[in-house]
């Protein structure tokens, strides 16, 4: 029996995979990985795939980055944990300045997944008014085709039907407005000016349930688990003025699109837009630990800071603020500075679309790019394309995840021309088997 085959038996017998109907493992076999290095995943029988996806979008600079990995080693030799009620530390000190700096907004409260981060601005949200005495604003809107996380919060905001309809009677009821995805405008209608459009229905829907609404949950610039789809950001600069004008908060869910995937640090900077609050995760440690975290805006803050303990915020996680997760995303934010990252990315994100000029040879529509996040949907008769192409590309050493007949690419920042060819060309060849 090959190391593989015995891992994945043991995974089979123990191990309850995520997001996964654990019977269609039969057909299709786990991946055993044993290490990673840049951009490389190998499996133990020594097969090595490319990680297209950054292992479910969480990693930046590769994997076995050495800085990440000396911070944590480091930190390691000092504290690795404390509970962060009534104790503090250092790097969690540090890390919360600097994503204040960096966001403009303040006071980071810490969990650990990015559905946790989502349940906390829910919360904060809904308590604030609460707390400022408008307790009927109490319910939220989100896009359609939206994705939050999958805790019961967080999917009460999710617009994706596998993931929720079975889970309903459990739910709290929220509303959805029209999604901006571009692919959706008439035709010759542009991208902003479609937004703009789905900004008015925004619009008719707050201006008649403002009285009631907490929040409006947006993952800004690209809806990403829904099968990347890409709007102009003309939608959440009028989304601003709408939540502003109706008193109605606005939370941008960065957890996928933090952290420089869309071209900038973050994606709201590109609609010149603030927040009242940012969902960070994923990103935020260089895919290297669970963390994840909300900053808000003092007016916020300050509603939750009283001589009445149950004005403020009494959420907790155990692990909130692990000083090792914070190491890292320390490690991760000197990235950023000394490496000039987000300037760099323009320069690999244009490399990456010239190449990809061979797959418009194929059955494909709808060929998007945002920053460091690629996208196209194949035209395609075949009910079971995804995995098709998934197995299809793994052969060949690719790790795609095509989700439903999109494929797309969110690379590690650190992809180099060669291995752009090598995807590019796998990812042609893969698509051609699976059509
Ligand atoms: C926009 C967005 N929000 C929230 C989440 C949930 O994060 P996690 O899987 O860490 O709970 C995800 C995960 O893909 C996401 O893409």
């Amino acid at each position: 029996m090959t190391k593989n085959q015995g891992l994945v038996d043991r995974s089979m017998q123990a191990v309850w995979h995520p997001c996964t109907q654990m019977k269609q493992h039969e057909q299709l076999p786990l991946v055993p990985i044993q290490s990673g290095e840049g951009v490389w995943l190998t499996d133990a029988d020594g097969h090595r795939y490319i990680d297209a996806v950054s292992s479910w979008w969480v990693n930046l600079f590769g994997h076995n980055n050495p800085r990440i990995k000396d911070a944590i080693k480091q930190q390691l030799d000092t504290l690795e944990h404390v509970m962060l009620a009534g104790f503090t530390h250092e790097p969690v000190v540090e890390l919360s300045e600097q994503l204040s700096s960096l966001t403009g907004l303040g006071h980071a409260f810490y969990a650990s997944d990015g559905a946790s981060a989502t349940e906390i601005a829910l919360k904060m949200s809904f308590h604030y008014w609460r707390n400022t005495g408008q307790p009927q604003k109490d319910q939220f809107i989100s896009l359609q085709n939206s994705y939050h996380g999958e805790t019961l919060g967080a999917l009460g905001v999710t617009d994706v039907a596998i993931f929720k309809d079975t889970y309903a009677p459990l739910l709290s009821q929220s509303a959805q407005v029209p999604s901006p995805d571009f692919r959706l405008a008439e035709a010759g209608e542009s991208a902003e000016a479609f937004a703009l459009r789905c900004a008015d229905a925004l619009e008719v829907y707050v201006a008649a349930h403002h009285q009631t609404l907490a929040a409006f949950i947006i993952e800004p610039l690209v809806q990403c688990a829904t099968g990347m789809a890409m709007y102009d950001s003309a939608y959440i600069k009028r989304a601003r003025e709408i939540c502003d004008q109706y008193s109605v908060h606005l939370i941008a869910d960065e957890i996928a699109v933090g952290f420089g995937r869309t071209g900038s640090m973050f994606a709201c900077e590109q609609a010149g837009v603030k927040p009242d609050f940012i969902c960070l995760s994923k990103g935020i440690t260089g895919g290297y630990l669970p963390l994840s975290t909300v900053l808000t805006t003092d007016t916020v803050y300050n509603a939750f800071y009283d001589d009445s303990t149950v004005k403020g915020f009494l959420h907790s996680h155990s692990y909130t603020g692990n000083p090792l997760a914070c190491s890292a995303a320390l490690a991760t934010l000197a990235i950023f500075k000394t490496d000039d990252v987000i300037n760099k990315n323009k320069q690999t994100a244009a490399a990456l679309s010239d190449k990809m000029q061979v797959l418009t040879h194929l059955p494909i529509q709808h060929m998007r790019n945002q920053g460091m996040i690629w996208a196209f949907d194949v035209k395609t008769d075949n009910a079971s394309f995804s995995v098709d192409c998934f197995q299809a590309a793994l052969a060949q050493g690719v790790l795609l995840r095509p989700i439903g007949s999109t494929v797309y690419f969110m690379p590690p920042y650190i992809i180099n021309e060669t291995e752009m060819d090598f995807l590019v060309q796998t990812t042609k060849a893969s698509i051609e088997t699976a059509l």
